[in-house]
């Protein structure tokens, strides 16, 4: 590939060898001797220079921007500066035309607005601009499994099929086989089709934390990476029907800051391992969104703030003139509420802890002292919420009352068993991972930051 070329520890190894190369066209340049191409294989932001001489009768007539083609020539050094060599072409094969074609969306320029090249969602790894975002996306997720990797984590595949609603919201996907026959053959008396496959019903799981909690109580610190599912009637910026979320649980922990320090360390850790591991990606999100690396460095350069709900609420009513919707104390926060925290405390990101008990799930510890609910939500400036965690409810009774006060008892015997058998105090959080790219990477909407999303009214290919 183009990529491997410049992968070559010594370059002046390769002048002199005749290769095959395969790729894309980024740019035709025709002089009086020579066309002159610009080749990538997505691979990398790298462009290979390809030179075609004119006294040799090869189609680039047919090269356009986005031309799929097969070169064969000789590496040659070059005289250009900034680049050690290049492909002198003998050869020259088109696969398949690009700009030519009238229907193609995009021209040669490939500046194209973010929300034009998303209405081609099949097309879009074709554009530098998107190409570049998913190899950062693919580089923030070695940061995250090397970061839990580092730190003694073992990663678990919690189920997408699940019976129980984590988080409570009723914001789950149901499903069912689509065969009739089986459905029917399998359906007992007095079940629905929906509880038919199971035996009771069945959805696309919205967090796997009850799972890495199971997990928890043998294997002492897990974290997971998986897909989660949110049937919410959401089509902001920040919401997304399927996202990638990543959740940590650990056993043996007594105190809220050993959360808030694993998250704040593994944000931080992204952050550095972007900025010393990516070649040449920061450049060219550059061309479009200013000042990504300085930003990446403030991340390191500035502790996270740490506030309470109920100081959080103090500050929101002082200001209580400048949001749509007003802040409530006792009410979850909205986006305009979230952003206003975090620029009021200096634009770094803020955990806020110590909840009122309504606005979070059953399986939140309540802490009698306090009265609060020790949990914490990580907010960023420009996205919001990025993670949401919480110390877990580790005593036995209390447990039981709240499954059995909203009656998810029956279907949760196993999760209050985990509180006794050697259960420890254990505590974890979930990370939205398209969340976290949006905020590393200053990308303005989420379904930039994912290749295929998915949103109301919005399930293409
Ligand atoms: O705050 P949430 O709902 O927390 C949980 O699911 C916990 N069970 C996690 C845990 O403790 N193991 O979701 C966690 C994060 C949010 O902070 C947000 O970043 C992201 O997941 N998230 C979404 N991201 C994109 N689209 C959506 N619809 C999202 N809903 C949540
Ligand atoms: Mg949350």
């Amino acid at each position: 590939s183009v990529t491997d070329l410049f992968k070559w520890k010594d370059s002046s190894a390769l002048i002199g060898k005749f290769l095959t190369v395969n790729g894309w066209i980024t740019s035709v340049r025709n002089q009086k001797e020579f066309t002159f191409l610009h080749l990538t294989d997505g691979i990398s932001p790298r462009l290979l220079q390809v030179v075609i001489p004119k006294t040799l009768d090869l189609p680039v007539g047919e090269c356009f921007s986005f031309t799929a083609v097969v070169i064969k020539g000789q590496v040659v050094e070059s005289p250009k500066k900034g680049q050690t060599f290049e492909l002198m072409a003998e050869s020259l094969q088109v696969l398949s035309k690009g700009t030519n074609d009238v229907a193609f969306p995009f021209t040669s320029k490939d500046n194209h607005p973010p929300d034009y090249v998303r209405k081609y969602l099949h097309l879009r790894s074709k554009t530098a601009r998107f190409s570049n975002t998913l190899r950062l996306r693919s580089l923030l997720t070695s940061s995250i499994h090397d970061y839990f990797h580092k730190n003694n984590f073992v990663q678990i595949h919690t189920p997408v099929l699940t019976s129980n609603d984590c988080e409570g919201g009723g914001e789950i996907f149901s499903i069912k086989p689509d065969s009739q026959k089986l459905c029917q053959m399998m359906a007992k008396e007095g079940k629905s089709e929906e509880e038919a496959y199971f035996d009771k019903k069945v959805f696309l799981t919205v967090s796997g934390q009850l799972h890495l909690e199971a997990v928890c109580s043998g294997i002492e610190k897990v974290y997971n990476f998986n897909p989660a599912f949110r049937a919410e009637n959401s089509r902001g910026r920040r919401h997304l029907s399927e996202f990638w979320m990543v959740e940590a649980e650990m056993a043996f922990v007594f105190e809220i800051s050993e959360l808030l320090s694993v998250m704040e360390n593994l944000v931080r850790y992204c952050a550095e391992y972007i900025l010393s591991h990516e070649n040449g990606e920061i450049a060219v999100l550059e061309k479009t969104t200013k000042g990504v690396k300085e930003h990446l460095r403030a991340i390191l350069d500035r502790p996270f703030e740490r506030i309470t709900y109920s100081d959080a609420v103090k500050i929101l009513l002082e200001n209580t003139s400048r949001f749509q919707t007003k802040p409530v104390d006792g009410d979850d926060f909205g986006k305009e509420h979230e952003l206003f925290i975090t620029s009021h405390l200096g634009n770094k990101p803020t955990f806020v802890t110590d909840w009122p008990r309504h606005l979070k799930p059953f399986y939140v510890r309540f802490d009698e002292e306090k009265q609060t609910a020790s949990a914490i939500d990580l907010l960023v400036p420009d996205v919001g919420e990025l993670c949401g965690g919480s110390l877990r409810e580790f005593n036995y009774d209390n447990l039981r009352s709240r499954l059995e006060a909203i009656r998810i008892l029956n279907q949760l015997e196993w999760y209050l068993e985990l509180r006794k058998f050697g259960g420890t105090p254990t505590g974890g959080f979930g990370l939205g991972f398209e969340r976290l790219m949006s905020y590393l990477f200053k990308i303005n909407h989420i379904r930039d930051a994912i290749p295929f999303p998915r949103s109301p009214h919005n399930c293409q290919l």
